[in-house]
């Protein structure tokens, strides 16, 4: 039988309308998670609304790997820009995705105070040993989209009418950042080009069980070049993730 691709998204408004857009649509629960079974062009599609942040995002991502057995996972929904020349409505496609909520702290004593800005990034995934011990560990992780899935979201990147769509790296974290100087210290230290709160999450769950995984992510604010919040570009970004998928199922 025909394995299912799964279509992530955090909240009602981005994930919704993706799900409205199938054909025989069946709702499964587990958990807090929904899950609507239904076809896109015949082909088994599953919209996994999975609430937002990290923990949520990686519960339901295992659980619909287990239940569902997908050739394929896309986590898609809203971000905030890191790059100042992404515009609000404008698409990332995730190259790599990586956690930013994931650092270790200078050693202070009492009173010494506190200073994010020499915070290092911490790999939790660079070995089996303690992550506060091992120099290895002093660095980002990045999940690699996958190729196919790359391919397929590049060839129909014409088809996105309301901004422009390009390749980047996503970063993750149960954080909303503010500061601009924080901001440009991720965008420097780690390349970011857009912050949301569930892509790395999923993907580091997708790599666990080696499925092929592609975050998608639409500016829905951009506090570095002040792009403002606008919760419609939730409905563009499911738009073309729509034929992201078309144009996956057609040629995979
Ligand atoms: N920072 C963090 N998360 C953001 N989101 C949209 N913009 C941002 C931002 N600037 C997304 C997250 C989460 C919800 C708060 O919206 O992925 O699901």
């Amino acid at each position: 039988h025909l394995k299912p691709i799964i279509i992530e998204g955090p909240m009602p408004i981005e994930a919704e309308k993706f799900a409205s857009q199938l054909k025989n649509v069946k709702i499964e629960k587990s958990g807090s998670f929904v899950f609507y079974k239904g076809t896109l062009d015949n082909y088994p599609v599953i919209v996994a609304k999975t609430g937002k942040g990290m923990e949520n995002t990686a519960a339901a991502t295992a659980i619909a790997i287990e239940k569902y057995k997908p050739i394929a996972i896309i986590n898609q929904g809203t971000s905030g820009g890191h790059d100042p020349n992404l515009n609000v409505f404008d698409i990332v496609l995730g190259k790599n995705t990586t956690n930013i909520g994931s650092l270790k702290t200078e050693t202070k004593d009492e009173n010494q105070g506190i200073d994010a800005t020499q915070w290092k990034p911490m790999d939790l995934m660079a070995s089996e040993g303690s992550a506060g011990e091992d120099p290895n560990a002093e660095k980002p992780r990045f999940y690699e989209g996958n190729k196919d899935l790359l391919a397929a979201a590049n060839a129909v990147k014409n088809k996105y009418t309301k901004g422009k769509v390009v390749e980047g790296t996503i970063g993750s974290a149960d954080v909303w950042n503010n500061e601009v100087d924080r901001i440009k210290w991720f965008h420097t230290k780690y390349g970011t080009s857009v912050e949301e709160m569930e892509g790395a999450a999923a993907a580091q769950i997708s790599q666990a069980y080696n499925v092929a995984f592609l975050g998608i992510r639409v500016l829905s604010n951009n506090k570095t070049n002040g792009g403002k919040y606008d919760p419609t570009t939730a409905d563009a970004c499911q738009g073309y993730v729509m034929e992201v998928v078309k144009k996956y199922i057609s040629t995979n």
